[in-house]
């Protein structure tokens, strides 16, 4: 059954007509209100507006995200206001609590351990596999060769093709072999630059095999099925830890919990997330949702980091969480290691005003600066989220912000804010009983 609806040439419409297409055919609204919604979130500056709408495709509007900052983050000894962009309440504000908390302590310390970028040529060959290898070093000079325009101005920053290798999958499926192909991309995520060597790899591959000797007429139909960067870079990968001496952690609970109960009740909480699924895939969603906040940003691709952060996740054969804890020797050691494929330069970073704000925010931080500031931030969310489900019980400060924003929905003023605050210490805070107190209050 078709409905009619099925438009061609809808991406040449002006923003205007394709509201009102909208309008006519989904929201069955007056057109001029529609239009007027949806252009009430325009950008003011119509050169401004263009360059959001370039980012993609059909664009009608512009969708608004808080855009917060964590302070108080001190790592490696350098001090940073972390720009955070999240729709989720209490995000921002447990990740500051946590910046805060370890500011006093040290900080952070964090290092890139690798940032090798992956990318593959898939392809079938039906001839005779040790042949192939044999041949394979002297194609593999051939394919660094052949890309030698594409990787020289990356080569001048420090990056290039790091490595080739011949995989031989055909025990998974017949005929199927792959080249395995390692990059530096320096200061940029490098899709653009992996994908373009990866597409010349294979065309050099089918042309040397094609031009051999060594290969009979019919080993000469090599399929490439297709040319493509991996968002699992499992060796580019950072580390990030805070430590201090158990008894500086401090007393929890309005002081009826003490450090050393506070540390092994933590630790405890974070062997669960490694040996129990289900609890970690939630703790790694929590850590997510730091990193993904400073990836969104700093106009960073959060797709493809999530994507290989729960890859890394599963890399011993089962799920588990990206963070640890050891208390050893009185010392409370808590630490992350996260892949993480992000750029400082090209894609959206140098395009988006306010990615570019976060950037310099930040001190115009190089990759791998920015990959160590990501990494904490995870890490600092993640000590924030099991700090409150090991003292307080999450709902608690959720419960807070919540009460805070059925206050500001009310138009609660400051007096008003503050009894509301005391009165629901100990009560169930819910969308009416808060209406039902202000009532109460303003007809006092
Ligand atoms: C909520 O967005 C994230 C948490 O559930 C994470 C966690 O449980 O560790 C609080």
């Amino acid at each position: 059954m078709q409905s009619g609806k099925k438009i061609s040439g809808f991406s040449k419409l002006s923003k205007t007509e394709k509201i009102q297409w909208l309008a006519q055919n989904f929201l069955y609204s007056n057109p001029i209100e529609v239009v007027k919604d949806f252009a009430s979130f325009w950008h003011d500056n119509v050169e401004e507006q263009k360059v959001f709408e370039g980012f993609s495709e059909n664009t009608v509007s512009n969708f608004h995200m808080p855009f917060g900052i964590a302070p108080n983050f001190l790592i490696n000894g350098k001090d940073y206001a972390v720009p955070m962009v999240t729709e989720e309440s209490s995000v921002v504000a447990a990740c500051a609590n946590a910046a805060k908390f370890w500011y006093d302590k040290g900080g952070f310390k964090a290092e890139v351990i690798d940032s090798v970028k992956l990318g593959h040529v898939h392809f079938k060959y039906r001839g005779d596999g040790v042949k192939l290898k044999s041949f394979f070093p002297q194609l593999k000079s051939k394919l660094i060769e052949g890309v030698k325009d594409l990787t020289a101005n990356m080569e001048k920053r420090g990056g290039g093709v790091i490595d080739i290798e011949l995989l031989d999958l055909t025990k998974k499926e017949d005929s199927l072999y792959q080249l395995k192909c390692s990059f530096e991309t320096v200061d940029s995520m490098g899709a653009n630059f992996i994908n373009s060597c990866l597409e010349d790899f294979a065309k050099i591959l089918v042309e040397e095999i094609q031009l051999s000797p060594e290969f009979a007429l019919k080993e000469k139909d090599v399929t490439v099925v297709m040319s493509i960067l991996s968002n699992f870079t499992p060796d580019c990968v950072v580390r990030a830890e805070v430590s201090c001496p158990v008894d500086q952690l401090g007393y929890f609970n309005d002081g009826s919990m003490k450090p050393e109960e506070f540390a092994e009740k933590f630790a405890t909480a974070v062997r669960i997330a490694e040996i129990d699924p289900y609890r970690a895939t939630t703790h790694n969603k929590g850590i997510m949702n730091g990193i993904d906040a400073v990836v969104i940003a700093t106009g960073n691709d959060f797709r493809a980091v999530e994507a290989c952060a729960h890859t890394y996740a599963s890399k011993d054969g089962q799920y588990k969480s990206l963070t640890h804890c050891t208390i050893e020797n009185d010392v409370f050691r808590f630490y992350i290691e996260v892949p993480l494929a992000l750029g400082t330069v090209g894609g959206l970073t140098g395009l988006h005003p306010l990615a570019k704000k976060s950037m310099e925010l930040m001190g115009n931080p190089k990759a791998h600066e920015l990959m160590q500031i990501v990494a904490v931030v995870g890490l600092a969310q993640n000590f924030a989220a099991v700090k409150s489900l090991t003292t307080t019980g999450i709902q608690a400060g959720h419960m807070k912000m919540h009460l805070n924003n059925i206050l500001s929905h009310f138009h609660a003023t400051e007096e008003e804010i503050e009894k509301a605050l005391v009165y629901f210490k100990d009560r169930v805070v819910s969308f009416s009983a808060v209406r039902e107190y202000l009532q109460l209050i303003r007809t006092a």
